[in-house]
C-alpha cells in the first residue's frame, strides 16, 4: 500500500475512532441526562398532582380514625385519612379517592399515572374498572421497591412494566400514604437520543471524511515529492546524472533537506564520473600513440619473418597483431565515443546513395555470414538518398551487423538489413532472428560498457561500446536509434534519421 493511502486511511481511521468515542461517552452522558431531565419533568407533574390531591384531601369531610385504604361497599376505593385537623380532634376523614382524581386528571397531560396505596392496590387510574378491581400492582419493581420502599427516590428507575416492556418510573407521595406514580416506555424517553444519534453520526462521518481529505492532501504533500525523489534515485542509478528534475520542491523541512542533500550527491556523482572519464580518456589517449608504434613493428617484423619463412616466429606474430588490432580498436572506439559525448565529433555532411553505403557495409560481412552459413539480405529502394556523415553511418550499419551476426546461430542465422523513407525522415533498420535482449537490458544496451555477456559469455567479445557508439552517432544526425526484441526470437535495431541532417 502506497504511503499517501497508509497516511489518509490512519487520519481517516482516527478520526471515525475519535468520533466514535466522542459519539460513545457522549451518548452515555446523553442518557443520564434524559433520565435526569425525565425525572425532574415526571417529579414536578407529579407532586403538583400529589398536591391537588392533598388539597382535595384537606376539603375532606372529617371522620373518627385513620387507617388504610379500604374499599368500601360500593366497591369504591375510600381512604380513611388522619388529617391534620382531624388529627388534632383525634377525628379521620374517608376520602373518596376517585372524585379527586377527576379533579387532578386535567393536569395530568395524558400521562399514565397510578395511585397505589400501601399494599400496592390500585385506588386511581383514569381506567376506573382497573380501580374498581382492586388491581394488585405489588408485583411491580416500580410499586414494591420503588413506590412502597422508597428506594432511589431521588432518581428514575429504569424497569419491566406490566407487559414487560422496559420503562422509566417515577412516583411521588401522595396525601394518606397514597403513592402516585408513572410508568413511561423507555424508548419515549430516549427518543430524542436516537434524534441525536443519527445526527452526530452524520457529523462524524463529515468530520472523517474531512480528516481523510486532509489526511489525503498532507500525505501526498511529502510523497509526491518523495516519489520524485524516487525517480531520480531510479534516474542515478542508471546512470543517468544529467536531467531536469534534480530540484524538487518541498513544504516540508525535511522532505526539502532530503531533496537538497540528494540533488547534492548527484552533482558530487557527476563531478566525479567526469573525473573519471577524463582520466580514462587521457590514458587511453596516451595509450594510442605507443600503441601505433607496436603495430607497425609488429608489420615490420611480420614480413621480415615472412621472407625469411620462419613459422613459429609468423604465428606468434599473428596473435600479436590481432591483439593489437583489437586494442586499437577499442582505444580508437572509446576515443570517438568520447569526441561524441563532448560534441567534438561532427557529422561531415555529403549526399548519400543509401543503397551503396548499406552494401559497402555488408560486403565486409559477407565471408564471414556464407562461412557461418547465415542469409544476409538487403531491402533498399534504388534511388533513396541522404544527406549524412557516410562513414559514421557506415560504422554504424558496422556496429549493428556486427551485433547480429554475434547473436545469431550458425546455419540458422537470418539478418536483414532494410532501409526506407516516410518522406521526412529515412530508416535504416537490422533485423535478425537471434537470441535477443532480455527486457531488463533494453534500456541499458545503448549505456556505455553494458552487455549482456554475463549471461552468455561464450561469445563475450567487445566493450560493450558499440550501441553507445551509434546512439551518438544517430544523435549527432540529429535522429535517434531504437530497439525492437524478443529473448530466443531476435532483435531488431533502427535507426531514425532525417533526409538532411542537420549540423548540429
Ligand atoms: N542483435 C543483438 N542480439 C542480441 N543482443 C544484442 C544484439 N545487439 C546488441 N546486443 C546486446 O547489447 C550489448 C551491447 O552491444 P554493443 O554493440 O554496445 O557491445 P558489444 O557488441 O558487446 O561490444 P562492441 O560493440 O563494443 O564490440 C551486447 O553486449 C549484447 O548483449
Ligand atoms: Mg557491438
Amino acid at each position: 500500500m502506497k504511503l499517501s493511502s497508509k497516511i489518509a486511511l490512519l487520519a481517516g481511521l482516527s478520526s471515525v475512532l475519535s468520533a466514535g468515542a466522542a459519539l460513545f461517552v457522549g451518548r452515555a452522558v446523553l442518557v443520564e441526562s434524559l433520565l435526569a431531565s425525565h425525572f425532574i419533568a415526571e417529579k414536578d407533574m407529579l407532586n403538583s398532582v400529589a398536591d391537588r390531591l392533598s388539597a382535595a384531601a384537606e376539603s375532606g369531610r372529617r371522620g373518627a380514625r385513620a387507617g388504610a385504604a379500604r374499599f368500601a361497599a360500593d366497591g369504591k376505593p375510600k381512604r380513611p385519612r388522619q388529617t391534620p385537623s382531624a388529627k388534632k380532634s383525634g377525628g379521620y376523614a374517608e376520602l373518596d379517592v376517585l372524585p379527586m382524581w377527576r379533579d387532578v386528571k386535567p393536569h395530568i397531560r395524558g400521562k399514565d399515572i397510578f395511585a397505589v396505596d400501601t399494599d400496592g392496590r390500585l385506588v386511581a387510574h383514569d381506567d376506573e374498572a382497573r380501580v374498581a378491581a382492586a388491581s394488585d400492582f405489588s408485583g411491580l419493581e416500580a410499586v414494591s421497591e420503588g413506590a412502597l420502599r422508597r428506594r432511589r427516590s431521588d432518581e428514575a428507575l429504569i424497569t419491566l412494566d406490566e407487559k414487560a416492556r422496559k420503562s422509566v418510573a417515577v412516583w411521588a407521595d401522595g396525601p394518606a400514604d397514597i403513592v402516585i406514580f408513572s410508568l413511561t416506555p423507555y424508548e419515549d424517553v430516549m427518543r430524542p437520543l436516537a434524534k441525536m444519534t443519527a445526527k452526530a453520526g452524520a457529523w462524524a462521518a463529515l468530520i472523517a471524511a474531512i480528516f481523510a481529505a486532509a489526511g489525503i492532501f498532507f500525505a501526498r504533500r511529502i510523497t509526491t515529492p518523495l516519489e520524485r525523489l524516487r525517480a531520480a534515485a531510479i534516474e542515478v542509478s542508471r546512470g543517468k546524472l544529467d536531467f531536469d528534475g534534480l530540484e524538487i520542491p518541498s513544504a516540508d523541512e525535511e522532505v526539502a533537506s532530503l531533496a537538497k542533500d540528494f540533488a547534492a550527491m548527484t552533482e558530487a556523482l557527476k563531478k566525479l564520473m567526469g573525473l573519471r572519464d577524463d582520466l580514462v580518456h587521457m590514458i587511453v589517449h596516451d595509450l594510442k600513440s605507443p600503441l601505433s608504434a607496436i603495430v607497425s613493428s609488429i608489420e615490420f617484423l611480420n614480413s621480415d619473418a615472412q621472407s625469411a619463412g620462419n613459422d613459429k616466429q609468423l604465428k606468434f606474430l599473428r596473435l600479436a597483431r590481432s591483439s593489437s588490432k583489437n586494442l586499437m580498436r577499442l582505444i580508437e572506439d572509446m576515443l570517438d565515443v568520447a569526441k561524441l559525448e563532448h560534441g567534438k565529433l561532427r557529422p561531415v555532411l555529403s549526399d548519400v546513395s543509401v543503397k551503396s553505403l548499406l552494401e559497402t557495409s555488408m560486403r565486409d560481412f559477407e565471408a564471414q555470414a556464407s562461412a557461418e552459413k547465415k542469409i544476409l539480405s538487403l531491402r533498399c529502394p534504388d534511388g533513396l538518398r541522404a544527406i549524412c556523415d557516410e562513414a559514421l553511418m557506415r560504422r554504424v550499419v558496422s556496429n549493428l551487423l556486427s551485433n547480429a551476426m554475434k547473436h545469431t546461430k550458425t546455419d540458422t542465422g537470418a539478418i536483414e538489413v532494410e532501409a526506407k523513407s516516410d518522406g521526412i525522415s529515412w530508416t535504416l533498420t537490422v533485423s535478425d532472428n537471434g537470441m535477443g535482449v532480455p527486457e531488463e537490458y533494453l534500456s541499458k544496451i545503448f549505456d556505455k560498457f553494458v552487455q549482456v555477456e554475463g549471461r552468455r559469455f561464450q561469445i563475450r567479445s567487445g566493450a560493450g561500446l558499440g550501441l553507445t557508439f551509434s546512439k551518438l552517432a544517430a544523435e549527432a544526425h540529429g535522429g535517434e536509434i531504437s530497439v525492437a526484441s524478443q529473448e530466443g526470437k531476435g532483435s531488431s535495431f533502427s535507426v531514425k534519421l532525417p533526409f538532411s541532417a542537420v549540423q548540429l
